[in-house]
């Protein structure tokens, strides 16, 4: 071959499948609000709240703050884009917002707003973020994200869960519960609103998962009826409920504001298939905890909680769904990622990488 030859057919050969598989050439940068399903070292950083190992044994070999033994869906859907873990907005050392900032924090609901860290207080902090990176700018610092990457980034929510379920905690019934969805969802909807001012274009919420068959509630709340899948019905059907409101809203959404992209995701179906056909999928006893003590049926003791002197934990080969009770394993969540990035259980059906700018 002469060296045209070559470079023929080394472009078509070699650069060309190499330019099609890689869609992500610029990652978005990413700004993600909500709870622990996503906190990525929120909570330590705010208020220096103890997560020990075995949190993080499976990835990062230490404790980062993540309440799972490894990553969490948010992880794997950035390294699904190439682009760096999340630094959680509170964290002052080490830090690196040039790919976004996560605002999440554990336990955080939508309501009460004002209180730290409801996700009004979430939405503040990121007026703030974006406030100081202008005012950095104009002084001349070019390391902060400029305007236009605002408004190209993408918005991840991912939050109602503890509102549900520190309802029927307090002691909340069904119809109450019920009764607390507008305005839990007028919360996200305000925030969604907020953001769009702030220049987001692009959104993408994630419903609320079964909560009804997390081993804690399992454990603690007695005398319930179960379903068929041995969780709690009535904590599922009030799942269920907020996600149709959810759905709804998102729709409303793409109607009410100019130029948006609202992916809705469910959530809730690729964790309950997770649950129900956890042999299929490998997983063992997706009803009882990874990490936590007291054994079967849930393994879960709110006075030895995983981490915290007394607990046990499973063998780190076993594949469990639930790690703490609360939040899943990292086997979990890279399948629960695979799933969200099929564009099956999305609305509309956006394949993850459309964001990349
Ligand atoms: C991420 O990087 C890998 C390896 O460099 C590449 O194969 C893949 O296509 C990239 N993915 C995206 C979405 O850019
Ligand atoms: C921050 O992260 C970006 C990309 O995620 C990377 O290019 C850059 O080198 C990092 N900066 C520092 C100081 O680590
Ligand atoms: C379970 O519920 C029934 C009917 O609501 C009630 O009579 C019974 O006392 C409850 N049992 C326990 C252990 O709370
Ligand atoms: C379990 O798997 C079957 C077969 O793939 C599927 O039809 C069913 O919907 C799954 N169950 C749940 C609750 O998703």
């Amino acid at each position: 071959m002469n060296h045209c030859c070559i470079a023929i057919f080394y472009f078509f050969f070699l650069l060309l499948p190499i330019s099609l598989l890689s869609h992500c050439t610029r990652p978005p940068i990413i700004f993600n609000f909500g709870d622990s399903n996503s906190d990525t070292g929120g909570l330590v950083a705010a208020l220096g709240f103890p997560v020990n190992l075995p949190n993080g044994r499976a990835f990062f070999a230490k404790s980062t703050g993540r309440l799972s033994d490894g990553r969490l869906i948010i992880d794997f859907l950035c390294q699904s884009l190439n682009t760096s873990l999340l630094s959680p907005y509170l964290d002052s050392l080490g830090s690196n917002f040039s790919n976004g900032a996560n605002f999440a924090i554990a336990g955080s609901c939508t309501l009460p707003k004002n209180v730290p860290f409801a996700l009004n207080i979430q939405v503040k902090q990121f007026t703030h973020f974006k406030a100081r990176s202008a005012e950095l700018l104009d002084a001349g610092i070019n390391s902060v994200l400029g305007n236009d990457r605002f408004s190209d980034a993408l918005y991840i929510i991912d939050i109602g869960q503890n509102d549900l379920a520190d309802s029927f905690t307090k002691g909340l019934s069904y119809v109450q519960v019920f009764n607390k969805i507008p305005s839990v969802l007028a919360e996200i909807e305000n925030s969604v609103k907020e953001l769009y001012d702030q220049g987001g274009r692009k959104f993408w919420v994630h419903n609320t998962g079964p909560l009804g068959c997390l081993p804690q509630k399992l454990a603690l709340v007695q005398n319930d009826s179960l379903d068929s899948f041995g969780c709690i019905s009535s904590y599922n059907e009030v799942a269920q409920l907020f996600n149709e409101g959810l759905r709804k809203l998102c729709q409303e959404l793409r109607s009410d504001m100019k130029d948006v992209s609202v992916v809705y995701v469910d959530i809730y179906s690729i964790k309950l298939d997770i649950i129900a056909n956890s042999s299929a999928y490998g997983f063992s006893s997706p009803l009882m905890t990874c990490c936590g003590s007291g054994g079967p049926p849930y393994n879960y003791d709110k006075r030895v909680s995983c981490g915290f002197t007394g607990y046990q934990v499973c063998d780190q080969q076993s594949r469990f769904v639930s790690w703490d009770g609360v939040h899943y394993t990292e086997a979990a969540n890279a399948l629960i990622a695979s799933k969200i990035l099929s564009t099956d259980y999305s609305t509309p059906n956006l394949n993850f990488e459309f964001f990349c700018q």
